[in-house]
């Protein structure tokens, strides 16, 4: 993979660096890529990539997905990374997570992979939170929450208990293995640029295809991330004083942490996760608030933003499920101690508009009312190894193919 680098442009807030986005010049560069004096360039070749993805996990929360969708997900995830199912998919009346098993289990008769699945909802998961004390995962039942968030957080600790270095996060309702293959790939060039243990590599589409009035078009951005990255870009600009559009991959469902940095997040549930990955970095790293992170403020955390050559096609889910999307993301924001009056004002005004949007189409929603988002604890409280010997002995829904 060849791509841009040093990137063109950095903006540094205390011991946070948000690198500008990047581009990809060839997504292959070959065995030995040659850098033919280019100082601007940095390339990737097959070895160097091939090392990064074996200290990688791939984590794909599934919720009710189409089961051919998942395996073109799975066919495009390099041989080398390990894959971590998490499903919240219905066992009953028809048992979607058994179907999904069993689908990974013919597939993994012809591929050659190292596959986790587990199901959020395994009762002796939610016991097993409660016993290492990690309650902010569990719901009034004690069972796992549902939310992609709380899928991403138990992809994490098997990817952890697994040792692995990286953890990086693909949706299974992709319909281009090949684009899948790519963003695996730019998270481990990603890995490969970082000066820091601490880094966090975001993925922006090139573009994401839609029929308008029966013609393909090929928008860049989706209804959620132009309101997204302009407020963060505001609250940035705020913090630096200087205008700022650094932020692209505000709600970049697709990124990547290393361990150590996802050790030390908060994670705001369900979809709101990604813009508070941000937020949460920017509060504890970013000089603006009391922060007992000497450890990492001292060696810094790094922010990569690539853009794909593969456009993004993926299942769509409704109107209903983007407003509340939208709504989740912007509280996160908005709730966030570093934002300013001025910006709260503003995304107050958006919130309120969204509600009557909701109540005027009859889409009256859970989201309507809501003020706060659910955050949870760092995953670095829970003892990995205690965790892994009861969850490799308790969990019936965990299988390793
Ligand atoms: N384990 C688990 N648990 N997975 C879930 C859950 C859950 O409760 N809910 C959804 N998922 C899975 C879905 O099956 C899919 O693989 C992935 O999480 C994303 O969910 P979608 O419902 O498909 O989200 P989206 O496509 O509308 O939004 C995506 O893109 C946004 C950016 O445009 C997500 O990745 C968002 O997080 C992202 O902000």
């Amino acid at each position: 993979m060849r791509l841009d680098f040093p990137p063109k442009h950095t903006e540094k807030i205390g011991s946070v660096s948000i690198h500008e986005l990047q581009k990809i010049y060839e997504i292959d560069s070959g065995k030995s890529p040659s850098l033919n004096g280019h100082q601007s360039i940095k390339a990737f070749g097959y070895d160097e990539l091939s090392s990064i993805l074996r200290e990688l996990a791939i984590v794909i929360p599934v919720k009710n997905e189409k089961l051919g969708l998942l395996e073109g997900v799975l066919s495009g995830i390099p041989n080398e990374c390990l894959v971590i199912i998490v499903s919240n998919s219905k066992r009953a009346p028809d048992d979607r997570f058994s179907m999904e098993l069993e689908m990974v289990k013919q597939y993994s008769r012809f591929a050659d992979k190292k596959i986790m699945v587990i199901n959020q909802k395994d009762k002796d998961l939610g016991k097993i939170f409660k016993k290492v004390n990690y309650t902010s995962i569990l719901d009034s039942k004690g069972q796992v929450r549902n939310g992609k968030a709380e899928g991403m957080i138990i992809g994490i600790l098997l990817a952890k208990m697994q040792l692995k270095k990286y953890v990086g996060f693909i949706d299974s309702d992709n319909y281009f293995p090949g684009a899948v293959n790519e963003y695996v790939k730019i998270f481990a060039a990603g890995f490969g640029m970082a000066s820091t243990p601490y880094s966090n590599i975001r993925i922006s589409w090139k573009s994401k295809p839609k029929i308008v009035d029966n013609t393909l078009v090929f928008p860049k951005w989706g209804r959620i991330s132009e309101y997204s990255n302009k407020y963060l870009n505001d609250l940035i600009s705020n913090i630096t004083g200087t205008k700022s559009e650094i932020i692209s991959t505000g709600n970049a469902g697709e990124h990547a942490l290393s361990m150590a940095l996802a050790d030390n997040l908060n994670y705001s549930s369900g979809y709101s996760v990604e813009p508070y990955e941000l937020i949460d970095i920017l509060e504890k790293f970013g000089g603006l608030l009391p922060s007992n992170f000497a450890g990492i403020i001292k060696k810094g955390v790094e922010i990569f933003q690539i853009e794909t050559r593969n456009p993004h096609l993926h299942e769509e889910k409704g109107n209903d499920h983007l407003t509340g999307m939208l709504q989740d993301s912007l509280l996160a924001i908005n709730n966030s101690k570093i934002c300013n009056m001025e910006l709260t004002k503003v995304i107050k005004d958006h919130l309120l508009m969204l509600q009557v949007k909701s109540k005027s189409n009859g889409t009256n929603t859970d989201n309507d009312n809501k003020k706060y988002h659910h955050i949870m604890k760092p995953i670095k409280s829970i003892p990995i190894e205690t965790f892994a010997e009861m969850i490799l002995s308790n969990c019936k829904t965990l299988n390793m193919i």
